[in-house]
């Protein structure tokens, strides 16, 4: 076994595994669950050690976003989606990286976003949401390099996935340029390579980046309403 695969939908995951198989010989294998849920990072451990493996790269990967005014998302969905991107992703770093830093080598990727680097009105909670991921990322790399150990935060722009879909945005994604994953993917492993502490792929993401340093942080934010000003989960608000 090559591979843990863990997500809710086990057909997709099985799809993608069989492929692996045939194009690359890799071996998955699939835990399907519900990683917002409050005692996931124990229930994908438990499962970790009955395989009795040791993890040597850990993808923080799966997370979601909430566009639109606060006050057409419950507080159970902005719940969920704290528990997703923030606890569970930290949970599984302070179950993994130890055993990690024992062994003196190992690697994780913690998904955040060029959102991290400044607030984003009209998705307030997600993009402080990645903001923890990335200086909490930033952190234990500078704990975890010197003991063998790499931690990246990885701050992708605009990306092809169903990422706007679900996040309340449909159709977003046809009106702005984005990257593939296939992209975003082929920079992470060069900066995991290079043992960087953070990347974003695309130069015109890493401007994006540096927006918030070449204005004040009130004209940046008020730039940013107009990304998701006319999102689906907006219908209630004129401004
Ligand atoms: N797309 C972008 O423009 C963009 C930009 C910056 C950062 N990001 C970040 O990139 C990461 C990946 O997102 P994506 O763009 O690939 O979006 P996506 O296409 O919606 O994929 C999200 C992934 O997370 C999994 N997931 C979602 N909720 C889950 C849950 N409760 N339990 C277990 N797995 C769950 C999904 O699998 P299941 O639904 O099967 O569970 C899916 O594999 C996220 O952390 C996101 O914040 C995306």
């Amino acid at each position: 076994m090559h591979l843990i695969l863990a997500a809710r939908r086990t057909e997709q995951m099985n799809a993608l595994a069989q492929d692996l198989l045939t194009k690359h010989g890799t071996n998955c294998h699939i835990v399907t669950i519900d990683l917002a849920a409050p005692d996931a990072g124990r229930l994908l451990m438990d499962e970790i050690d009955r395989l009795g493996v040791n993890v040597e790269l850990l993808v923080n990967n799966a997370g979601i976003g909430l566009i639109g005014a606060i006050e057409n998302a419950t507080p159970e969905e902005v719940q969920r989606m704290l528990n997703l991107n923030i606890l569970t992703l930290t949970d599984l770093t302070y179950r993994i990286l130890p055993g990690m830093l024992e062994r003196g080598h190992g690697a994780i990727i913690n998904v955040s976003s060029v959102a991290a680097f400044q607030p984003v009105a009209f998705m307030g909670a997600y993009s402080a949401s990645k903001s923890y991921v990335l200086h909490f990322s930033e952190a234990l790399w500078a704990e975890a390099r010197s003991r063998g150990v790499t931690v990246l935060g990885l701050c992708p722009g605009v990306t092809t996935t169903e990422f706007f879909e679900r996040a309340g945005a449909p159709g977003w994604l046809d009106k702005h340029s984005s990257q593939t994953t296939f992209k975003v993917v082929k920079t992470a492993l060069s900066a995991l390579e290079k043992r960087r502490q953070y990347v974003i792929p695309g130069w015109k993401n890493y401007f994006l980046s540096l927006l918030v340093r070449l204005t004040t942080r009130r004209t940046a934010v008020n730039e940013s309403k107009r990304y998701f000003r006319s999102g689906k989960r907006n219908n209630k608000t004129s401004e």
